[in-house]
């Protein structure tokens, strides 16, 4: 069976970007792969957080994971900082990461720019995000568009760790949905929709509730032409939207297109409104449940267990091969 590893950042609210671009995909994949899904808490303290919005973050992703689909029986959830090998192969792997590499992603310049002081984890975060990877022989890494070039860096460091110390690392390979990719902000449809976004009617988090959702896909930017056609360039509003109902409705966007041929986008906004609600009010009912229980303590406890066996014989691979410590019988 194939290995798959993904993880979300425990910082903020959960958007519905995040749950097509990736969860959507993680729940689909586990019947077929041997798969990780980790709260990489420490990825996000590349920003400052509030210590105690940071517990909280934590423990509402681990339910949100499960609230979308995740089966602690066939997946392995856990926590990036309770399994110290994490940051251990993220250190190693920095030294083999060149700093003109990593000032070249993206998400570093888009960032830092402007700002006066940022922390050098910022820059070093992918590294860590290759350790996360590579620590489990993982062959498929399911993300978002967004996510793209931190797996090509991932690759570059696992082939020049192995041409250096020999073959350790299996070279992984991202997995990238061919629509919902890159959901679209719904106020400036021209960017990722992002819970770091300053405006709160440009995302749906995933506990938004239904009058929320109403009035936010309700005020989406569309244009001025009236007809409801996928056409990225020059409708990027209406496409966004045409993606949205597509993958939470399971329809294509041919059909799509046909069934609101001659309608107005007052309908159509209505009715993505109501495929989203529908999709998001059996995850909530869940969530909500998940939170009160003490289920969620035993699922990551147990995750952890797991993924330290499986991780810390790896750092001790990529350890012996280069020489660091002593030799261990
Ligand atoms: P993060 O927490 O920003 O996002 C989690 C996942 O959601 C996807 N995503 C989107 N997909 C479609 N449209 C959007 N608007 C959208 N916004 C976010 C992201 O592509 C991602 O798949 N660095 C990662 C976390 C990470 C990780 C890893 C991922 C750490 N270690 C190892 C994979 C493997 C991040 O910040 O994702």
């Amino acid at each position: 069976m194939k290995t798959i590893f993904s993880g979300i950042q425990p910082s903020g609210v959960i958007t519905l970007g995040n749950y097509i671009g990736a969860m959507k995909q993680f729940v689909e994949l586990q019947d077929d792969y041997n798969c990780y899904f980790c709260i990489v808490d420490q990825h996000a303290i590349t920003v400052p957080q509030d210590r105690l919005a940071l517990r909280k973050n934590i423990r509402s992703l681990a339910a949100f994971y499960l609230a979308v689909g995740i089966d602690p029986n066939k997946s392995t959830l856990f926590i990036q900082s309770e399994v110290p090998a994490h940051a251990q192969a993220g250190w190693i792997l920095q030294c083999i990461a060149y700093i003109g590499e990593l000032e070249r992603m993206t998400q570093f310049k888009d960032k830092s720019a402007g700002k006066e002081a940022v922390s050098a984890g910022l820059l070093t975060y992918p590294p860590l995000m290759a350790a996360d990877i590579l620590l489990y022989s993982t062959d498929i890494v399911p993300v978002g568009e967004d996510q793209k070039q931190h797996i090509e860096l991932t690759r570059d460091l696992a082939e020049r760790f192995n041409k250096r110390y020999g073959e350790i690392f299996t070279i992984p390979e991202a997995r990238i949905p061919k629509i919902g990719a890159r959901i679209m902000s719904l106020t400036d449809p021209t960017k990722k929709m992002s819970k770091s976004d300053p405006n709160q009617k440009s995302y749906i988090t995933l506990l938004d509730d239904a009058k929320t959702i109403e009035k936010k896909v309700k005020s989406a930017v569309t244009d001025s032409e009236g007809i409801i056609r996928y056409d990225k360039e020059n409708k990027p509003g209406v496409s966004n939207l045409l993606t949205i109902y597509s993958i939470l409705a399971n329809e294509p966007i041919e059909q799509l297109e046909e069934r609101y041929a001659g309608k107005g986008y007052g309908e159509f906004k209505a009715d993505v409104a109501q495929v989203i609600i529908d999709a998001l009010t059996p995850i909530q009912q869940k969530y909500y449940e998940l939170m009160e229980s003490s289920e969620l303590d035993d699922i990551l406890d147990e995750g952890a267990e797991k993924a330290n066996r499986v991780a810390s014989k790896m750092l001790n691979k990529m350890e012996n091969a280069i020489g660091l410590g002593r030799k261990r019988r």
